[in-house]
């Protein structure tokens, strides 16, 4: 059953292509990474937010930019073009000449978008469908190997608890049941039936659930997710071990959050939100050790588009029960912060495949507010495993 990890190319001179498969294609962050990938690959733009291209990892053989292919699903019809100018118009970012140099690459790609099929009949046939779609991609490009990356909108909370815990268990239970699972799911469930490695980018469900572990091993696919870390909560990975070190007594941390893009109206839904508040609000008690009184609020404000703001206020006790104050205030623009990570999370988890990874991948915690297979949530230690795994020579 297993997939071995691709060979390598045939001739060492012959640099491997590489696909990566985005669900969710043409939506704010997808559109970003297809246009920094492009740019990259031409030497217009320096790596600056990825984290693969710090000096520490020069050394190592990840995928170059030029070696990706892009493709993806997505619900609705449109193209990258219209994203990055739908972007650029509403938020202001982008320079013309990197939209210029890179739109045939990128018109190129809009043809490897599929629709998405999270409707075509029951489960396990649009998950077939999915695969397909992939393995139609795999084989026009002759790719050596595909990482899935679902940056699609943000799900509902799936209670997931009732799933079978074996993967030919639960694929039958979806038969038999008709059951509906989030769409996030199928999409994952479809990445690894294509023998590709999957990360999750979103807090919607995807894989995480102990099936889909069971699925990954079957396959010998690796995985890793959940909920980029690109802001607030970044911050609180720092900031909260800081309180903790200086035995700082944290009394309530309140963070609201008010953003204006297409993400940001599909969590104004209650449903939806409530899946990023939970994965948001998680991580202060595991960090500190106690669980301080909390509030995080996100809020859907039109005027803002892609610039998410977020201001933090944490109140803490000192010596002699003196009280005081830390306010901040972020602002960030959403998809240039979000898309280099995905490239990071590309070449990482290919690193990965190709190195027979296979389940969850713990040391790519830094990059997720929820990590599968870890509780670690400090920066710095998350960064540390990170390095630990990239830089070992053993494999
Ligand atoms: N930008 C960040 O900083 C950041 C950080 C963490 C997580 N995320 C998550 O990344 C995701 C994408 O964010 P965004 O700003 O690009 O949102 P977006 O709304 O701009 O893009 C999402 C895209 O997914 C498409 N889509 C929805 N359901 C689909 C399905 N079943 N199959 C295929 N396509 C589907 C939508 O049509 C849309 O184009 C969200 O879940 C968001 O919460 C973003």
């Amino acid at each position: 059953m297993a997939i071995p990890p691709e060979s390598e190319s045939l001739s060492m001179n012959v640099p491997r292509r590489v696909g990566l498969w985005l669900i969710g294609a043409h939506g704010g962050v997808g559109s970003t990474t297809a246009l920094g990938l492009a740019a990259l690959a031409r030497g217009q733009i320096l790596p600056t937010g990825m984290v693969t291209a710090l000096p520490e990892f020069a050394h190592v053989i990840f995928d170059e930019p030029a070696a990706f292919v892009i493709g993806g699903h997505e619900l609705r019809p449109t193209t990258f073009a219209e994203s990055i100018a739908e972007l650029k118009s509403r938020s202001n970012i982008f320079s013309e000449a990197v939209i210029a140099a890179t739109a045939e690459q990128l018109s190129e790609w809009d043809a490897n978008i599929c629709p998405a099929r999270t409707n075509d009949g029951p489960a396990l046939a649009a998950v077939d469908a999915m695969a397909a779609d992939i393995r139609a991609f795999q084989r026009q490009y002759d790719l050596a190997a595909i990482v899935v990356i679902n940056v699609a909108s943000t799900e509902p909370v799936c209670d997931s608890t009732a799933y079978p815990t074996e993967a030919l268990a639960f694929e039958s239970w979806l038969e038999r049941s008709g059951t509906t699972v989030p769409a996030s799911t199928l999409a994952a469930w479809a990445a690894v039936r294509a023998g590709c490695a999957y990360v999750n980018l979103t807090p919607s469900l995807g894989g995480r659930f102990a099936a889909f572990e069971d699925h990954c091993r079957r396959y010998g696919i690796p995985h890793g997710g959940q909920d980029a870390k690109t802001g607030e909560t970044l911050l609180k990975s720092v900031l909260a071990p800081m309180f903790r070190m200086r035995n700082l007594r944290v009394l309530s941390w309140v963070g609201h959050n008010i953003l204006g893009n297409r993400d940001g109206q599909v969590l104004s839904d209650p449903a939806n939100k409530a899946s990023k508040l939970r994965t948001k609000d998680a991580l202060l008690a595991e960090m500190l050790g106690y669980r301080p009184q909390s509030h995080v609020s996100i809020e859907y404000i039109e005027s803002l588009d892609d610039w998410k703001t977020a201001w933090d206020h944490i109140h803490f006790e000192g010596f002699l029960g003196v009280k005081m104050t830390l306010q901040l205030t972020w602002q960030g623009c959403d998809s240039a912060l979000a898309a280099p990570l995905v490239i990071d999370l590309a070449r990482l988890a290919l690193l990965a495949r190709q190195r027979g990874h296979i389940g969850a991948i713990p040391a790519l915690a830094c990059f997720f507010k929820s990590p599968i297979g870890t509780t670690v949530h400090e920066l710095s230690q998350q960064y540390e495993m990170l390095c630990e795994y990239v830089l070992r020579v053993d494999l």
